[in-house]
């Protein structure tokens, strides 16, 4: 199906019903996704009205130093901080967003490239993911070399220690100690979850795998991305660039071909349905 003849199909019917034709008439698809897409998993996106970042200041926490020159002034804070990132991450199940997206796989190849550090990509099943902001999970060292892996079960202890932390005595050794799998803080020095900061480079090799991806998809679906971080934003564009077509799916409006309106866990299970019924 040449591109005009997609351009002036997505601009005359019902959005659902254009992105459920754009989708079954692709084979390799890219889903693309941010904090939206597990705000119905309980965890809270960064810039909506009850963000992270509208309790959790950026300068102060959003970068390494800004992290470390705040859990001296003010431990607590970090001890928060990290309790209110880790907390609802350890306490999270894939919503019915992620199903879906792993359901996807059944009927055309799919990669998933996500912002989220929370894992539930993989729990819902799908096989190809990009974490280019890191995961929570694992464990590197200063340089980024991997170390380990930690379960979902002992992130929840990690959190359970860390909302005794921030209410107690002894606040900032209570914290490290609770911390301690990510920090190592053994003879082997110090560790750091691989986590992508503002300023830091980003998650290799996921990154480059991510770039190859839209480059050679032919439809982008983006869930739940405000497109304001870069170079994460530029993923659409560079698949659209490459002929891909875009379906957007947020309850604001968002850049694409389609936009369909909505929650990732009401539209995501609609659209596959549309797009191959029963099959
Ligand atoms: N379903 C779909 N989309 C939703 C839902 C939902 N249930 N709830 C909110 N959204 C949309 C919002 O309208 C917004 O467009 O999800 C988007 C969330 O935007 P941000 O909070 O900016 O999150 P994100 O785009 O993932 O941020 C990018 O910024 O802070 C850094 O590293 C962090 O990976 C993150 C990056």
């Amino acid at each position: 199906m040449n591109a005009l003849w997609k351009a002036s199909l997505v601009n005359h019917q019902q959005p659902m019903t254009a992105a459920a034709e754009l989708l079954r008439d692709s084979q390799n698809v890219v889903v693309f996704t941010g904090a939206g897409a597990s705000a119905e998993s309980g965890i809270p996106t960064f810039r909506d009205d009850d963000g992270f970042w509208r309790e959790f200041p950026v300068d102060e926490f959003a970068t390494w130093p800004g992290l470390v020159r705040t859990a001296i002034s003010c431990p607590r804070r970090v001890a928060e901080f990290a309790y209110a990132v880790l907390h609802p991450i350890a306490s999270a199940k894939p919503n019915a967003g992620h199903v879906a997206i792993a359901d996807l796989e059944r009927h055309v190849r799919v990669i998933v490239v996500t912002q989220n550090i929370d894992g539930l990509h993989g729990e819902a099943g799908n096989t190809i993911v990009h974490e280019i902001h890191g995961s929570l999970f694992e464990v590197v060292t200063l340089r980024g070399r991997f170390v380990k892996l930690l379960s979902r079960r002992r992130l929840l202890k990690m959190s359970a220690a860390l909302d005794k932390a921030r209410r107690g005595w002894l606040c900032l050794p209570r914290t490290l100690l609770a911390i301690r799998p990510w920090l190592g803080l053994v003879l082997r020095g110090v560790h750091r979850p691989k986590l992508v900061l503002f300023g830091d480079a980003m998650a290799g090799p996921a990154w480059s795998q991510s770039l190859n991806a839209v480059r050679n998809c032919d439809c982008l679906i983006q869930v739940g991305c405000s497109g304001v971080v870069w170079p994460a934003a530029q993923l659409p564009q560079t698949a659209r660039a490459t002929g891909a077509r875009v379906i957007s799916i947020d309850p604001q409006r968002t850049a694409g071909d389609v936009w369909l309106r909505g929650t990732a866990a009401e539209i995501l299970p609609a659209l596959v349905q549309r797009a191959f019924g029963a099959e």
